[in-house]
């Protein structure tokens, strides 16, 4: 075992520190050290988005980024989504269209779709089959994801 790293970041809006080894990555660290298994390991390569964080509000595969590097960052999981016992309403959109499907991938959807609504709350479908190419869904149901993601859209626009 190499030397530790000690790294201060923020996690879902909390203050964190770590220690984590040169060649771990973001992911490993999350989900085994953290206890943060929102983010899954699907291809472990950058190619299928199943572990999708935000990293000062940019989705990135977290297979992808060394442990290191979140040194300074601003992190934000799946786990961060829900507020208390609320769900937001891609996490109940998702529920209401079995958008769900296998749900291996589902997590990386939401990061990447909340990330998609928070820059433009009224995007296309063209504009969201676009943002959300890095996800893949091995049940290839993306009909379902796409019009989760614009109903919550609508739903969203109508609290507002
Ligand atoms: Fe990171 Fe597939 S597990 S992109």
């Amino acid at each position: 075992m190499g030397r530790k790293i000690h790294v201060s970041t923020t996690i879902n809006g909390e203050d964190s520190e770590f220690l984590c080894e040169a060649r771990q990555s973001l992911l490993e660290v999350l989900r085994t050290s953290l206890s943060l298994t929102g983010a899954k390991e699907g291809c472990n390569n950058g190619n299928c988005g199943a572990c999708t964080v935000l990293m000062n509000g940019v989705p990135v595969d977290s297979c992808l980024v060394l442990a290191g590097e979140a040194e300074g960052a601003e992190i934000e999981t799946v786990e961060s989504i829900a507020k208390e016992d609320h769900l937001h309403p891609l996490q109940e959109c998702f529920l209401e269209g079995a958008a769900h499907q296998s749900g291996i991938c589902t997590n990386g959807f939401l990061v990447s779709a909340k990330a998609l609504l928070d820059d433009n709350p009224e995007p296309t479908e063209k504009e969201i089959r676009f943002e959300l190419s890095g996800n893949l869904c091995r049940c290839t149901g993306y009909d379902k994801i796409v019009r989760a993601l614009q109903a919550a859209s609508e739903r969203m626009k109508e609290s507002n």
